[in-house]
């Protein structure tokens, strides 16, 4: 088995959450009571027997409505989570029992992605640089670089992060991750709520980085058209699991495949799994 090792590989992995399920109607004080020693739990499949591969300079893409598990993937190939079953290996390495080792080669962007919020970006970029042992300044100068090409004006590095809009902050986020070289970057909705321009920004900026990297890229959206341009193969993800996988030409012959031409992938993810992302934004 040694003789192909993928950038990321998982197989089965399982992560659920228990949580005390909440009253639908107001409760009485013994009803409280009763429900305490009761414990009503529900177990929530977030996600529920995945397994993929992404090789090297692919770029692999998880679609799915909110809620549907793809923040806990990421999550769990990130060392955030541990897996209750299955398992997850970064370019051969067991993202468990070598967590430090598999962190060092791979970053995630994420909608939630903590700055300090009154120092600058530029400051946060060298802050964050610092941890990883590169000099100031240098990491300004690659900084400045990485902010230009996402179509990030220079006026606002000196800015304090929570002056700057969400999706500049976003730009910032990509920056960050991109200081360092990851071999392994995890982009969780990177160009969710961003202005038409800035996505156009950051998703040619995703390309670049494959093409000039060699990078594993794993990215989750909500936008169909995203997800056709960038990803060399797909996945939807409907409540913890895969309910379909391919590249975007297997994908639309899935589903009436006798309109394969004129089928578009929201056609298909509709058809699968009876959901409309448009409708969620
Ligand atoms: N720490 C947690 N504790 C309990 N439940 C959780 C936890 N994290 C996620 N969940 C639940 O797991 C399910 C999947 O959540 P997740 O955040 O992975 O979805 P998502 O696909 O990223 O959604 P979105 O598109 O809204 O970001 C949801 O039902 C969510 O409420
Ligand atoms: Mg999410």
């Amino acid at each position: 088995m040694k003789s192909h090792i993928h950038g990321l590989s998982i197989r089965d992995v399982k992560k659920h959450f228990h949580r005390t399920k909440k009253p639908e109607e107001k409760l009485r004080f013994f009803q409280k009571l009763y429900r305490l020693f009761k414990r009503e739990k529900e177990t929530i499949r977030a996600v529920d027997g995945i397994s993929l591969d992404v090789g090297i300079g692919e770029i692999y893409g998880i679609l799915g409505a909110n809620g549907s598990g793809k923040s806990t993937l990421i999550r769990l190939i990130s060392t955030l989570l541990l897996p209750d079953a299955g398992s997850i290996h970064v370019f051969g390495d067991d993202v468990v029992k070598h967590s430090m080792k598999v962190r060092r080669v791979m970053n995630r962007v994420s909608v939630e992605a903590s700055f300090f919020k009154r120092l600058s970006s530029a400051e946060n970029l060298i802050y964050a640089a610092r941890l990883y042992g590169i000099p100031a300044k240098a990491a300004a100068k690659k900084a400045e670089q990485i902010l230009e090409r996402l179509g990030f004006e220079a006026k606002w590095m000196d800015e304090e992060m929570e002056q700057l809009s969400r999706g500049m902050q976003q730009k910032v986020a990509i920056a960050r991750a991109l200081l360092t070289t990851p071999m392994l970057l995890l982009l969780d909705e990177p160009t969710t709520g961003l202005d038409p321009k800035s996505k156009k920004d950051v998703q040619t900026f995703i390309e670049e980085i494959r093409d000039e990297r060699n990078a594993v890229i794993l990215l989750t959206t909500h936008d169909m058209t995203e997800a056709e341009r960038l990803c060399d193969r797909i996945a939807i993800i409907n409540e913890g699991k895969f309910i379909a996988e391919g590249t975007v030409k297997e994908l639309l012959t899935m589903t009436q495949p006798e309109n394969a031409s004129t089928n578009t992938l929201e056609d298909v993810f509709i058809a699968l799994t009876g959901k409309d992302l448009e409708e969620e934004g």
